[in-house]
């Protein structure tokens, strides 16, 4: 497994098909998970694409620092990560929380991206209520660790069908949030509760985008996926059936789909 040194940390990453003609690829994990989370994807498209996907700070392989990961830090980060390959732009996609990092690497760094994915995520900050929901879980993981998180989130993350039929998605992911360092999934939420508001950049989004959600997404519901789609200039919406939050394992075949019409346009 690759890692560079970028931003005072170590971060691992796996780069995919160097040798392709087309625009790299960045896909960038969410909360509290890691790469892993993307092998569908590179299994699907790396054959033609470049994929690069890191392990965020405090998450997977990559070094693990206090917290709060800000989305700007993690942004930051990533932008070490592409200096360090050389490479000057771009496709960039983020899951979720790994959608707000995005936000914050589009409002620092425009000129690095080629086009987005925004990928079960929406624009807006955390209210006062979510703010201190994220710090309780803090607290929790802090004191009984990653299980509680994991049992909490399945069925938020997941659609009712995945929960109930489909045991290898929920060993996925529940293997990725048990293994997630406690250090990362705190970071994560005090940096998630910390962030601004993304919602007056998406009018002066100049790339075309691509935003996926999947159809019951209970986390970041289509409603706000479609709001989003209503505003950002040039922006294709795909809503991905029978899928939860976490589209992109629930149903990667329309998921890959999606991101393989999407890059043959663009
Ligand atoms: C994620 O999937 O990254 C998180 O659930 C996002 C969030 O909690 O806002």
């Amino acid at each position: 497994m690759p890692s560079v040194h970028v931003n005072d940390v170590d971060i691992a990453y796996d780069d995919n098909n160097q040798e392709s003609d087309g625009p790299p690829i960045m896909l960038v994990h969410g909360f509290p998970l890691d790469r892993r989370m993307w092998e569908p994807q590179i299994e699907a498209l790396s054959d033609e694409f470049r994929i690069i996907t890191p392990d965020l700070r405090g998450h997977g392989e990559s070094q693990v620092t206090p917290g709060p990961y800000t989305m700007d830090l993690l942004a930051d980060d990533l932008k070490g990560l592409l200096d360090a390959l050389g490479i000057p732009k771009v496709v960039l996609g983020g899951f979720s929380m790994g959608g707000y990092v995005v936000f914050s690497f589009y409002r620092k760094y425009p000129e690095r991206v080629n086009s987005l994915m925004l990928l079960d995520t929406r624009p807006q900050p955390d209210s006062e209520d979510a703010q201190k929901g994220r710090e309780d879980m803090a607290q929790l993981a802090e004191r009984e660790g990653a299980s509680p998180i994991a049992e909490r989130l399945i069925p938020r993350l997941l659609s009712p069908n995945t929960v109930a039929n489909r045991q290898d998605v929920v060993d996925t992911v529940t293997t990725m949030i048990t293994q997630c360092p406690v250090e990362g999934i705190a970071g994560d939420l005090r940096g998630m509760a910390l962030r601004g508001d993304s919602s007056d950049l998406l009018p002066k989004i100049n790339v075309p985008t691509l935003i996926i959600v999947g159809d019951q997404d209970a986390i970041t519901p289509p409603a706000e996926s479609h709001s989003m789609a209503a505003i950002i200039p040039n922006t294709k919406l795909v809503e991905v059936s029978d899928a939860g939050h976490i589209s992109n394992l629930e149903n990667p075949d329309e998921f890959n789909h999606a991101i393989h019409d999407f890059l043959h346009v663009h």
